[in-house]
């Protein structure tokens, strides 16, 4: 059978209950942040069982706050996967440090954990680590190699609100852990992001920043540092509110229609993602790798005449061109595995307004590529 009817690589799934609570807020004329937010933050405690919350304008705004927080600046080094998001590296570049790129690992798409040590100097201040497309990385053993020498994690959990590693959430292993609510997330609040901290000053010191420096004493404004304005709305934080409750229903759920795709998709030529016993999976992203012989730009297009929204998963970083022009690596040769995910890698639909039979309809046309 033939789809009709294009389906988007991504759609958020906004339901009656979603828009009257944001209609609610714009009703109240209460807009910036206030009781939505703190309630935001407590259902991400409570979901995570982390210790504090802090919840700002977006994904990219977490993680550059939790640099700035940490001080890391001019002259330090920060670990990064050579394949996620630029935004990953772009913090690092924003606040003055220098990227050190590691290669992924290809059954994964995460950082290759047997290649962090060997790239730590004494001006090694960080690992972000990423937990690519909704499944944890190793960030076990990332903890192990950070605490032997006495470097902060920053967990990118952008896409992987949920997943976790024998039993604990991604973004409670690290000195901090970063969120993005994206509409391409599991739950959205359009632009918006959290950061979860274990440490109290560290958390004082966030919300802080987010906020022009300022300080609350005896009810007066104290303007107790430099600081940002990364607060998020309240309307924002009303419409991830309503989606926090269908949170575990819409990630299993996602679930399911990944077994669709696992049990669907047979074809030689493709690599399907796979999903460490320790680990689950959140997939935010189903991402498929084409053979080598085969092009990506052409399996993008031809999903694409079949009605089916395609696209990369992520980049290889160093691959880019501002990060080519400035630390001028052959990313082919030194990041293979991140080349190779970012040339014959390609995600396709996954998302809760999806049925199992128009999973099923994408991994025909899948296995005909
Ligand atoms: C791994 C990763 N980090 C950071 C971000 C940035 O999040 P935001 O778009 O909310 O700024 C994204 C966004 O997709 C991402 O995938």
């Amino acid at each position: 059978m033939e789809i009709n009817k294009f389906i988007p690589l991504a759609s958020p799934d906004i339901n009656q209950q979603d828009i009257d609570c944001v209609a609610a807020v714009l009703r109240s004329g209460m807009l910036v942040q206030g009781v939505n937010v703190l309630a935001l933050e407590k259902s991400f405690n409570e979901f995570n069982k982390s210790k504090n919350a802090i919840a700002v304008s977006n994904g990219t705004a977490t993680l550059h706050l939790a640099l700035l927080a940490l001080g890391i600046g001019k002259g330090d080094e920060v670990i990064v996967p050579a394949f996620s998001y630029v935004a990953t590296a772009n913090v690092v570049e924003m606040v003055g440090a220098t990227c050190v790129f590691v290669d992924i690992d290809i059954d994964t798409f995460n950082i290759d954990v047997t290649k962090i040590e060997a790239l730590i100097t004494s001006k090694t201040k960080a690992i972000i680590p990423v937990h690519e497309f909704g499944l944890a990385c190793d960030i076990e053993v990332i903890m192990q190699i950070a605490t032997k020498h006495n470097l902060y994690v920053i967990e990118d959990a952008a896409c992987a609100l949920g997943a976790m590693q024998n039993g604990k959430h991604a973004g409670t292993f690290g000195n901090l852990g970063s969120f993005s609510l994206h509409p391409r997330k599991s739950i959205t609040s359009g632009e918006g992001g959290v950061l979860l901290t274990a440490d109290d000053s560290l958390a004082k010191k966030l919300r802080q920043l987010r906020n022009h420096g300022i300080e609350m004493q005896e009810g007066q404004m104290h303007f107790v540092d430099a600081g940002l304005n990364y607060r998020m709305t309240d309307f924002q934080a009303a419409l991830a509110n309503s989606q926090m409750q269908r949170l575990a229903q819409i990630i299993a759920y996602k679930q399911e229609l990944a077994e669709v795709y696992l049990s669907e998709i047979k074809n030689e030529n493709i690599v399907l993602p796979s999903v460490p016993s320790d680990r689950n999976h959140t997939w935010q992203t189903f991402h498929i790798l084409i053979n080598e012989e085969k092009n990506q730009a052409s399996a993008i297009a031809a999903l694409k005449e079949n009605n089916i929204g395609a696209n990369h998963g992520a980049q290889c970083i160093p691959a880019t061109t501002y990060y080519k022009a400035k630390y001028q690596l052959d990313s082919e040769q030194q990041f293979p595995i991140a080349y190779r995910a970012f040339t014959k890698g390609i995600a396709i639909p996954i998302y809760e307004k999806l049925t199992k039979d128009i999973i099923k309809q994408i991994s025909n046309t899948v296995n005909k590529l």
